[in-house]
């Protein structure tokens, strides 16, 4: 039995959301089958069982504690003792203080996007990891992955035993089925499966690729917004929450396979994990459209930190220190007098990953692709190419009003150093070449003019206001 609302196959229907961050939800297949005023009771409705997933420890204070409660036809408990994955998987990694898989580099890395492969490959198979720091056996760390896909998955479901996905499709979509309901996530939207969901991909449309961050030890929340004020940026009302939704079906040989400690581990049950007819609470997977973002930035001079297109930040207990930050370079209006308007030139304490989902990214000219990626590790010089320069000092100030469209970049920021996985470091993905885009940038300086002991440079800004000059001593 499944609770499909039409005759069409769950991935021809129209799936329905519960919206709001990290709100309290409740959602029934079936009516009446949440229990009432209590969330353990003796005999739940239907008969089905009541199990508990909890997201954080039971005493994390109030506002910090996830967990939900889940009403399914069988327990999660009822499978085969878990066994290492026969065909094991290499490229995965979630201990990144061992360095036999990963070492560490200061160079500005930068890949083109990866091939598609041609024989069958899963969402599973096709996901391997890119860089990451710390581990997931402390509970403390990242690690950001990449996937390539041609094939559904079939018979089984994925579980995430080390830490929160953060998925970010860039080329075809990914309906995902979760304990909890489904999801369908299109390029230009990202999915966010906490630690712990069971859950499986199908492909739509066939040959896939994204980018995943995942965190250990935390969980993703909206960032403060500070003198922004009560609004802006991502809205808590656009997350979208899946409502329940469950199948019956027998499954003969029905695979869960986890990934403990960047293993994978195989378990075999005869039903599916799909199978939780209600639930309430606030651990839950969600999806978020990119396009709903309400960008804020410089409305007159200078060019915003990054920092201020935040969408979902995973916090370390630093105040203001991410354990990584999940920002987006949206289509946005560029307005500055009298300001390089592209990202500055930036050395930098955090690490920055980047990605490009569709369009140009407004610092790089070339070399830097839909679905391609790029690290600037800790203290790494990065900023535009010489082209981007170049063309932006010609064109003077001049500009006006520029809308920058047909762009989603964005990027994953992390307090803790990367180290790059051998295969990333050797891929022929890599741009060997990186480097020469910055190595055309000539000297403008003119020194005419100008007291090379004491140079004034009054900001016109200041000019225009009447404010006092900024005198830099070099
Ligand atoms: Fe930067």
């Amino acid at each position: 039995m499944e609770n499909s609302k039409s005759n069409k196959r769950p991935e021809e229907e129209e799936v329905e959301y519960q919206s709001g961050f990290g709100n309290h939800l409740a959602s029934e297949a079936i009516p009446g089958a949440l229990p009432k005023g209590q969330n353990s009771p003796l005999i739940c409705p239907f008969g089905l069982y009541a199990e508990q997933i909890s997201g954080t420890s039971f005493t994390s204070p109030r506002n910090l504690n996830l967990r939900s409660w889940l009403y399914r036809i069988k327990p999660s408990v009822t499978h085969e003792p878990f066994k290492r994955r026969e065909a094991s998987h290499e490229k995965l990694v979630s201990e990144f203080n061992n360095q036999s898989k990963a070492s560490s580099t200061p160079t500005q890395l930068r890949w083109n996007p990866p091939h598609i492969p041609d024989e069958p490959t899963d969402f599973i198979d096709g996901l391997y990891t890119v860089c990451g720091a710390g581990s997931s056996f402390l509970r403390h760390g990242f690690a950001i992955h990449m996937y390539t896909a041609n094939k559904s998955m079939t018979n089984c479901a994925f579980c995430n035993a080390d830490g929160d996905f953060l998925i970010v499709p860039q080329q075809g979509r990914l309906w995902i089925t979760t304990e909890c309901g489904r999801l369908q996530v299109s390029p230009g939207e990202i999915a966010v499966l906490p630690q712990g969901f069971r859950f499986a991909v199908n492909l739509p449309d066939g040959p896939t690729r994204g980018y995943v961050a995942e965190v250990f030890g935390t969980h993703f929340q909206l960032p403060d917004l500070g003198p922004i004020g009560a609004n802006g940026l991502a809205a808590p009302r656009d997350f979208l929450v899946p409502t329940a939704w469950f199948e019956e079906s027998s499954y003969p040989g029905f695979t869960i396979v986890q990934k403990f400690g960047g293993e994978l581990f195989t378990a075999r049950q005869d039903f599916s994990p799909f199978n939780v007819v209600a639930w309430h609470g606030n651990y839950a997977p969600y999806k978020y459209d990119l396009s709903k973002f309400c960008p804020y930035n410089t409305v007159l001079i200078d060019h915003s930190d990054p920092s201020i297109n935040t969408v979902l930040t995973a916090p370390t207990e630093k105040p203001g220190v991410a354990l990584l930050d999940f920002v987006i370079f949206p289509p946005r209006w560029l307005v500055a007098e009298h300001t390089f308007r592209p990202p500055y030139y930036h050395r930098n304490c955090m690490s920055e990953f980047m990605g490009l989902i569709h369009g140009g990214y407004e610092a790089k000219a070339d070399g830097f692709l839909p679905g391609g990626a790029s690290l600037h590790n800790c203290m790494t010089p990065h900023g535009p190419d010489t082209k981007t320069y170049e063309a932006t000092i010609a064109r003077g100030d001049e500009a006006g009003p520029h809308k920058i469209t047909d762009t989603m970049a964005f990027m994953f920021e992390s307090c803790l150093i990367p180290r790059v996985c051998s295969w990333a470091l050797e891929s022929p993905l890599m741009d060997r070449d990186y480097y020469h885009c910055w190595i055309g940038l000539r000297s403008h300086f003119t020194g005419e003019g100008t007291d090379m002991k004491s140079l004034s440079i009054q900001n016109a800004h200041d000019t225009e206001s009447g404010g006092e000059s900024m005198v830099v001593n070099i």
